[in-house]
């Protein structure tokens, strides 16, 4: 009797029971509304929310508005993704005048609902990877604004098809619907009357630059949108995401690139799903054998997403994990959800270094695949290509590609269902190549490094379970040009960026046998953060974003039967000219404190700094 309830419940947290769920889209718990009291019904919908760092544009008035698509999704698994014809509105500003465009989305749902993977692409390059929240009988209601400026060369065509996915399952027991409207917001003013570019490029003491014979200077070139966006995306039948299964499954599109193209940045949309959705909690697979569990989340806990070229690996990326709405304990994500939850953090590689590789004129194979995958990754990438409009034929050459390293090392014990596990691993890469434009020649140098560590324990046989992980990652982007004459005082380098990461994760699961038969009561902890530092010169940019939640639940197969939860978030942001933070608590799925201020607590910042990014 005990080893089935044991046994149970390890199903319950690492198994997806298969056959009861409906979709294959999720696997976390669905919260079962039956418990919570009623709602005022003259009240409005309860809004989720995400906090994020403000849009600058937020406060101003926008230009224009633009419906791309309303749309319900009910009964939606197995079909294509909902198509509408999408041209650059006539009605606005020409897009030689935006400044900023933003992307809206606002959706509603009442019913019960799992939570739902979504993707928006426009003209087959994704634009958008949100996931959705779990409704309630009275209704809940969300929007999410995310600034598309980067895919305005996109946005200023004509005749092309916006697309979204969201895989929904609609019946007598999942019975919510996603009502979902796409707006575009277009912006001609510009959000804040800084000193202009060049006068902070001056400061920056990067000389005068080189220039493109348009821009004026470097600062101002590196910040443009692309004059092509390109995808490297699955045809669209089952969306344009690569749907990877495994290791050996890799999504890939034969993609060439214009001979005149100066510089190139792969973006890259990623989400865990299926066995892997809690992918950073998996023991290796001798755990799962040694005691006869029938669960297939295994395979350990490191992934590794990577972009390969002609088959020769170019990059690779540890995602952040995203918790969506259902995962480890729904209650924890009500009404604020997870970090990146609404709009998934997209990841920016530079392979401008292999561009003496791709101005060959010919296709190259961009491929997509996730190392130690199990199933299911939800994949794809957009190229986002500078052209040099001075020039038909731009030369080019590799310096120098050290081809990834990478390191791993484990460490276990194992003591029937207890034990614990460690996994460390470290990749390297180095890569420069020049590029001879009519900006003249500039060498582009990459260093990237990512080190990973995962620890897992389960103790009380098999009853506590707790997941650490680190994540850091370091990317460094620096141009140089060959002519000395252009910045003779800092050895031909004319801009540099870096951009560290750091995402830190703790889950704590304990499980215990519950009052009424087939239920169990977990209590759960989770907490993680995203913190950012990027400099670019002497500019610099930092945002910490931590998340702490705590609660427990009684849960019945992937049910939630009852529960108390509590969620506090702590943002803040922080630059030369400007700084945000918000403190924001929430219980039981009411908002208790949300408190934002636009003052720099300096010295704190300082210090976190400091703290948070020793050791880079
Ligand atoms: C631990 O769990 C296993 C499997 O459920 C069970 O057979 C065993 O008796 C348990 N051991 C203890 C000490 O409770
Ligand atoms: C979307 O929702 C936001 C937040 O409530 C609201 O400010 C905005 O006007 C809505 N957009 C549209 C197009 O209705
Ligand atoms: C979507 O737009 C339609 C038409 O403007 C409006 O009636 C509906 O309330 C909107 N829905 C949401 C979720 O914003
Ligand atoms: C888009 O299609 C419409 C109708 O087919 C056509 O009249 C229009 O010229 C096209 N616009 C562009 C920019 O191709
Ligand atoms: C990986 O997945 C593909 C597609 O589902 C399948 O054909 C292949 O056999 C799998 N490979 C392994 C090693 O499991
Ligand atoms: C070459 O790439 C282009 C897109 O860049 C694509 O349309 C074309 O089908 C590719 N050709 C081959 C032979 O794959
Ligand atoms: C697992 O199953 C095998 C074969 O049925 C059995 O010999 C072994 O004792 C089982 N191990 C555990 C830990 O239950
Ligand atoms: C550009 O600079 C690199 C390194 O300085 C050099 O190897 C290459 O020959 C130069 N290319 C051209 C076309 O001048
Ligand atoms: C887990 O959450 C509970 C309830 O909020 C809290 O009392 C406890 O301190 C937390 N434990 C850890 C290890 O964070
Ligand atoms: C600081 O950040 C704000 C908000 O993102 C941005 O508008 C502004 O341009 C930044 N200022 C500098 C000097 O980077």
């Amino acid at each position: 009797m005990k080893v089935s309830i044991i046994f149970t419940h390890f199903l319950l947290l690492l198994l997806p029971l298969a056959s009861s769920l409906s979709s294959p889209f999720s696997d976390g718990f669905l919260h079962l509304r039956s418990f919570s009291p009623p709602r005022d019904n003259s009240l409005p919908p309860q809004q989720q929310l995400q906090v994020t760092q403000p849009l600058p544009s937020d406060l101003l008035t926008p230009a224009c508005y633009v419906s791309l698509l309303s749309h319900s999704f009910g009964q939606t698994i197995g079909e294509p993704p909902v198509d509408v014809e999408y041209s650059s509105p006539e009605t606005c500003p020409s897009p030689s005048s935006w400044s900023n465009i933003v992307l809206e989305m606002n959706a509603t749902c009442i019913g019960e609902q799992y939570d739902r993977i979504a993707g928006v692409w426009l003209d087959g390059v994704e634009i958008l990877r949100t996931s959705t929240p779990e409704p309630t009988p009275d209704g809940i209601f969300w929007s999410v604004r995310k600034d598309v400026t980067r895919y305005s060369s996109l946005f200023a065509r004509s005749n092309i098809s916006i697309s979204v996915m969201l895989e929904n399952v609609f019946n007598d027991v999942y019975t919510g619907v996603f009502h979902v409207n796409l707006t575009l917001l277009v912006y001609t003013e510009s959000a804040v009357k800084s000193p202009s570019i060049g006068d902070w490029f001056k400061k920056l003491g990067f000389g005068s630059g080189v220039s493109d014979g348009s821009d004026g200077n470097w600062l101002a070139w590196d910040q443009k949108p692309a004059d092509l966006i390109v995808p490297v995306s699955d045809n669209g039948d089952l969306g344009f995401w690569f749907r990877i299964g495994n290791e050996s499954v890799v999504g890939s599109r034969s993609v060439e690139i214009p001979k005149n193209a100066r510089k190139i940045v792969l973006e890259l949309y990623v989400s865990a799903h299926g066995d892997d959705e809690f992918w950073y909690s998996n023991p290796p697979d001798f755990y799962i054998l040694t005691n006869n569990l029938t669960t297939k989340r295994g395979n350990g806990a490191f992934r590794e997403v990577f972009v390969r070229i002609d088959g020769n690996l170019v990059a690779s990326e540890i995602p952040f994990p995203v918790i969506f709405t259902g995962g480890i304990n729904p209650l924890f994500w009500e009404p604020v959800v997870a970090i990146g939850a609404f709009d998934l953090p997209s990841y920016d590689f530079d392979l401008t270094p292999f561009l003496g590789l791709l101005l060959d004129g010919k296709n190259h194979s961009f491929q997509l695949g996730v190392g130690r995958a199990i199933d299911f990754w939800l994949v794809d990438a957009n190229l986002h290509v500078w052209l040099d409009k001075g020039s038909e034929v731009v030369e080019a050459g590799a310096a120098l590609h050290h081809p990834p390293r990478f390191g791993e090392s484990w460490e276990w014990k194992l003591d029937g269902l207890d034990g614990e596990f460690e996994v460390e691993a470290e990749r390297s890469s180095h890569s420069s190549g020049w590029v001879a434009c009519s900006c003249g020649n500039v060498t582009t140098r990459v260093v990237r490094k990512i080190k990973f560590k995962n620890k897992i324990k389960f103790k009380g046989n098999g009853t506590y379970k707790s997941v650490k992980q680190h994540v850091k990652l370091k990317t460094e982007v620096t141009l140089k040009s060959s002519s000395s004459s252009d910045a003779d005082d800092n050895d031909g380098v004319i801009s540099k960026r870096t951009l560290k990461r750091k995402y830190p994760l703790t889950v704590i699961i304990d499980t215990q046998p519950g009052a009424a038969a087939d239920t169990y009561l977990m209590r759960t902890n989770v907490s993680h953060a995203l913190n950012e530092k990027s400099s670019f010169g002497r500019l610099s940019w930092t945002s910490y974003n931590r998340q702490r939640s705590g609660g427990w639940m009684a849960v019945k197969d992937h049910s939630v039967l009852s529960g108390a939860a509590h969620t506090h978030q702590s943002f803040s942001s922080r630059n030369q000219s400007t700084c945000y933070t918000r403190q924001v608590e929430a219980a039981d799925a009411e908002l208790l404190t949300d408190v934002s201020t636009s003052v720099c607590p300096s010295i704190l910042h300082e210090l976190l700094d400091k703290y948070l990014f020793l050791g880079w």
